[in-house]
Formats: structure tokens, C-alpha cells, sequence
């Protein structure tokens, strides 16, 4: 029996080519209707609440901000007997978005070339094998002998910078910075826009600027701020910090719409510990460095004073971004509105075909075969089936999908 292999393998093949064209199928049921009314709603909604109100889609964005920075510290502080002004404890003294003030300082006076023993009481030593281990030292380089500190203490020579820091003492720290005051000049530009803004605004007179002080609540916009008042927002304790160093980051965000008018772009401050590691760890608490300055005697011999300093730094950190009305994204996030209504669709189609009451009468006429040759063949009454009865209805195409009964 040659013949029905023959056209059931043809079946197959014609059951593989076929083409699906959309039959639309009213349903006249609460259910269905009410979800999918329901659903569409619920996406036109995010879409235009979320997508085209809050994310602002139809706006061009420009998040490569152009920013300067310039900083000005003022105020006098005591240390150690002396009056310490901006020249003293600011560093780098170029008024640069980073820099340093310095609340603490080890001084190691007079220091010359030569050959020394160490400070340290870990360097101590019993003989010279001892200080012949190839050992890294913090002051100098190793000479391989072990000389004497004091009386009866011993410890390894280097040579070097001389007489050795000891920089475990207890220095004072110079609380009178809380009252410091810093002045923020911060120009920003949009280059995509040609907008540019400052921190200083129009409204500032040249009086506000002597007397204003930051405040997040009644002063937003004042660029004199408070050194103590920094570290606090940043939810730091100042004499703290100021002894063990530390770095605090200071934010200027612009977020800009530029749909509206030129004064609503504003500058918002914000304040953050950055160091948060040497916060947590007691590896190496704070911040400090080391620097040093350099004498000649009249004979011509060279001395320095080493100063290690504690100092908090401050980072001015500019981001922002603005966004203006355009039309190509405008018409990309429509079209993705539009499109996405559709997708309640599927779900009413699970809904519909499978869970609803009388899912098969809906089955029987959402699925619908035409086919002019298999329909020949039933029709006369003979012809194999390719397909089993009892096999699921379903449209891979769409992606309307219904488990078969
Ligand atoms: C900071 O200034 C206030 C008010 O002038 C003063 O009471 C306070 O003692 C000052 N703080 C320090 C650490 O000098």
C-alpha cells in the first residue's frame, strides 16, 4: 500500500507551510474585558506616568557635563603657639575642587644627612644580626648595626634623615577649622545645549556673600560654607576626624530641565564621607602625609623640618545632567507605548483559552484550519491523518497558546 505513506508524508510537509493571518474574535465577556481593559490601562498609565513624566523619554539628555571648580578657605586657627592662616594649613594652595586642611601636624625639626638609630621600639635590637635581615624601614636605609637609642635601649641604625621621627606622640589638633569657612565658585556647562550656569546665582548680592552661611533648609543656594557644618552633614564628628584625618566629599548636583526656564536649573549640595574603608578598618584609620621644609645654614649645610599631617580633605564633585524636548525620542517612546498596549493581549488570550468557562467553544473559534487540499481529502471521506485527534490546538506564531483537552 504504496499510495497513503505517500500522501501521509505530503500532509506533513503541507502541514509545515502554512501561513497564519489574524482573525479578529470579539469575546463578549466581563471577565476577559474587565482584565483586559484593566491591563491596558495599566501600561498606558506606566507610560505616561513613569516613562514620559517622571524619566522625562521625551527629552534629549546631555550627562557630559563641562565643570570648574574654585575654593577659598578663610579663617584663623592656634596651634601650637602660632596663628596658623590659609597659607599655613591649606594644601594644595591653588584653591583646586581637592584639597587639604590640616588639623594636626608631628613636626620632626632640624633634621640632617647622617647616620642614626631608629625610633621605633619595634626596631629595637639586641646585636647587629638582628638588624641584618633585609627588613624594609620606614626612615632610612639599614646600615646592618645595632647602636644605642638611649641608656639602655638598642635599636638598628640608618642612614638618612636625621634625628628620626617619632611620630607616636600625642599632637593637638586644631578644632578652631570647625569655624573655617569655604567659598565654592562652580561653573558647569552643557556642551550639547550651550547652557551654562554657575553656583552663584543672579539673586546673590555681594552682602549675602559676606554674611551667608550654608544651610541645607534656609540657605540652599549661599556658597560660604562651614567647615563644621560639612563634616556634620556628612554625618561626621569633627574633632574626630580632624585628628585621625579624613576625606569628605562634597556634591554639586545640576539636574537640569531645560524645557523650563533658566533660573529652575539650580544647584543642589550634598555631603558624604568618601573614605569609608578607613572609617571601618583600624589598618590605617584616617588620612594622613608627609612633607617636609627645607633650610640652608649660613655655612651652606642643608637641615629640614619633616611634618606628618592629619588634615581632613575635601572633594568637590560636580555631576549633572540635563534633558531638553526632541523629537526622535519623543517618537521612539511613543511608538514604544503604542506597541506595548498590545502585550495585554497575550495574557487575556491565556486567560481566555484556558481558565475561562467554555474555553473550547472560544478555542474552536479562535483557531480555524484552512486547508483547500485536506479539506478535499475529508471531504471524501478517506486520506490518513497526519495529526492525532486529541493533539493541542495552538499557535506557535502569535504566541496564543491553550493546552489541548
Ligand atoms: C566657633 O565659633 C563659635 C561662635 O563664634 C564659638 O562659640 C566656638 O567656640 C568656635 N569654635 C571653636 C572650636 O573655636
Amino acid at each position: 500500500m504504496p499510495l497513503p505513506m505517500l500522501s501521509s508524508g505530503m500532509n506533513c510537509v503541507a502541514d509545515f507551510f502554512t501561513y497564519e493571518t489574524t482573525k479578529s474574535v470579539v469575546v463578549k465577556s466581563w471577565t476577559v474585558g474587565v482584565i483586559n481593559r484593566a491591563v491596558q490601562l495599566l501600561i498606558i498609565s506606566y507610560f505616561l506616568g513613569w516613562v514620559f513624566l517622571h524619566e522625562k523619554a521625551y527629552q534629549v539628555r546631555d550627562t557630559a557635563i563641562e565643570s570648574s571648580v574654585v575654593t577659598k578657605v578663610k579663617g584663623f586657627g592656634k596651634y601650637t603657639n602660632r596663628i596658623m592662616d590659609m597659607a599655613d594649613y591649606v594644601t594644595p594652595p591653588q584653591g583646586t575642587s581637592v584639597f587639604v586642611i590640616i588639623t594636626k601636624l608631628i613636626m620632626t625639626e632640624n633634621q640632617v644627612q647622617g647616620f642614626c638609630p631608629e625610633s621605633e621600639a619595634k626596631n629595637s635590637c639586641k646585636s647587629h644580626s638582628d638588624c641584618q635581615r633585609p627588613w624594609f624601614s620606614p626612615t632610612g636605609i639599614l646600615t646592618g648595626r645595632c647602636v644605642h637609642y638611649n641608656g639602655s635601649f638598642r635599636t638598628c641604625e640608618i642612614q638618612g634623615w636625621c634625628p628620626t621621627e617619632v611620630d607616636s606622640v600625642r599632637a593637638p589638633v586644631m578644632l578652631e577649622a570647625e569655624n573655617f569657612t569655604l567659598f565654592i565658585k562652580n561653573s558647569i556647562r552643557f556642551p550639547l545645549f550651550d547652557f551654562e550656569k554657575g553656583n552663584l546665582l543672579p539673586n546673590l548680592t555681594a552682602n549675602d556673600i559676606r554674611t551667608c552661611r550654608f544651610h541645607p533648609l534656609t540657605q540652599p543656594f549661599c556658597p560660604i560654607l562651614r567647615l563644621g557644618d560639612i563634616v556634620k552633614f556628612a554625618g561626621q564628628d569633627f574633632a574626630k576626624l580632624a585628628d585621625t584625618g579624613g576625606i569628605i566629599g562634597i556634591k554639586i548636583g545640576c539636574v537640569c530641565d531645560l524645557d523650563q526656564s533658566w533660573e529652575r536649573c539650580v544647584p543642589s549640595y550634598s555631603f558624604t564621607r568618601l573614605d569609608s574603608v578607613s572609617e571601618k578598618n583600624s589598618v590605617s584609620p584616617g588620612y594622613n602625609f608627609r612633607y617636609a621644609k627645607y633650610y640652608k645654614r649660613e655655612n651652606g649645610s642643608e637641615y629640614r623640618t619633616l611634618m606628618k599631617a592629619f588634615g581632613i580633605r575635601f572633594d568637590v564633585l560636580v555631576y549633572g545632567n540635563a534633558g531638553k524636548f526632541n523629537i526622535i525620542p519623543t517618537l521612539i517612546n511613543t511608538v514604544a507605548a503604542f506597541t506595548s498596549v498590545g502585550v495585554g493581549t497575550v495574557l487575556c488570550d491565556i486567560i481566555l483559552l484556558n481558565f475561562l468557562k467554555g474555553a473550547d467553544q472560544y478555542k474552536a473559534k479562535k483557531f480555524e484550519e484552512v486547508s483547500l487540499w485536506w479539506g478535499l481529502q475529508k471531504e471524501l471521506g478517506h486520506g490518513p491523518h497526519c495529526r492525532d485527534q486529541s493533539e493541542e490546538k495552538q499557535s506557535t506564531d502569535s504566541g496564543a497558546y491553550s493546552i489541548g483537552l
